[in-house]
């Protein structure tokens, strides 16, 4: 018989290995895979492909509702469009990085993205084995009755490392040290600004990954999920 269909929110900092994790469990279990950051990244795109200020909160509320967003949920090709572009490429691109905090914390950006979010889990949740979501707030706000909440941590040097070899190029102390420092920056910015901040939902399992290889959190996981699913 086809397995319960489950809902898998994934939340935690930059760097924490929740992407890696999150398609790599959802590939796994054949579950659907989304990943909600890609989702802000691609409205803060549109709004600087737009000439908007991502500083001035009424223009960027003013527009929220204006793109469409649409994200492919296949863990092994994820990908996002706005308004029929993809935007796969330039949404990781240090452009929309560094202006990434500011457009999320608008309410009126929330509000939006949180309503696609929870039409996407609902619909996986209606057709198949179900879905992981990773994010800031998803276990706290987007999807509270999610099924399994984990909350991944690492230290910063860990995740600043992570980080900067995904970047690719040189791996000096000072590359490092600036790597570090941009994490830094963005997770108090996402931790700390008022409309549902990065927050560790009091039902998560909290995984520290630091010392874990991505199998060995990607193997905890699955397991997690199949004891929800027998239980
Ligand atoms: O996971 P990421 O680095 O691609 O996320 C980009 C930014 O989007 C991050 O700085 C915070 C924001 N974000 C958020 O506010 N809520 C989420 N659920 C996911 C991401």
């Amino acid at each position: 018989s086809a397995p319960t269909p489950v809902v898998v929110a994934i939340d935690g900092p930059s760097g924490t290995g929740k992407s890696s994790t999150s398609k790599g469990v959802a590939a796994r279990l054949g579950m659907a895979y989304l990943d909600t950051g890609a989702q802000y990244r691609a409205i803060t795109w549109w709004m600087l492909r737009q000439g908007i200020d991502p500083a001035d909160t009424a223009a960027v509320a003013a527009a929220a509702e204006k793109p469409e967003i649409v994200s492919g949920t296949d863990p092994l090709a994820p990908t996002i469009t706005v308004d029929g572009t993809d935007v796969s490429a330039p949404i990781r691109g240090a452009e929309v990085t560094g202006a990434v905090s500011a457009v999320s914390a608008v309410p009126e950006i929330r509000a939006r993205i949180t309503g696609l979010q929870r039409s996407i889990a609902e619909g996986a949740a209606a057709s198949g084995p179900g879905i992981v979501v990773e994010g800031r707030d998803i276990g706290t706000t987007v999807l509270p009755d999610a099924d399994l909440k984990i909350f991944l941590t690492a230290a910063p040097e860990v995740r600043a490392a992570r980080r900067s070899g995904e970047l690719g190029g040189p791996q000096d102390a000072a590359r490092l040290a600036a790597t570090r420092a941009d994490l830094v920056r963005r997770d108090t910015a996402d931790s700390s600004r008022t409309a549902s901040p990065l927050a560790r939902a009091g039902d998560a399992v909290e995984l520290d990954t630091g010392d874990l290889t991505l199998e060995q959190v990607v193997e905890r996981v699955v397991a997690m999920i199949e004891e929800r699913r027998s239980a």
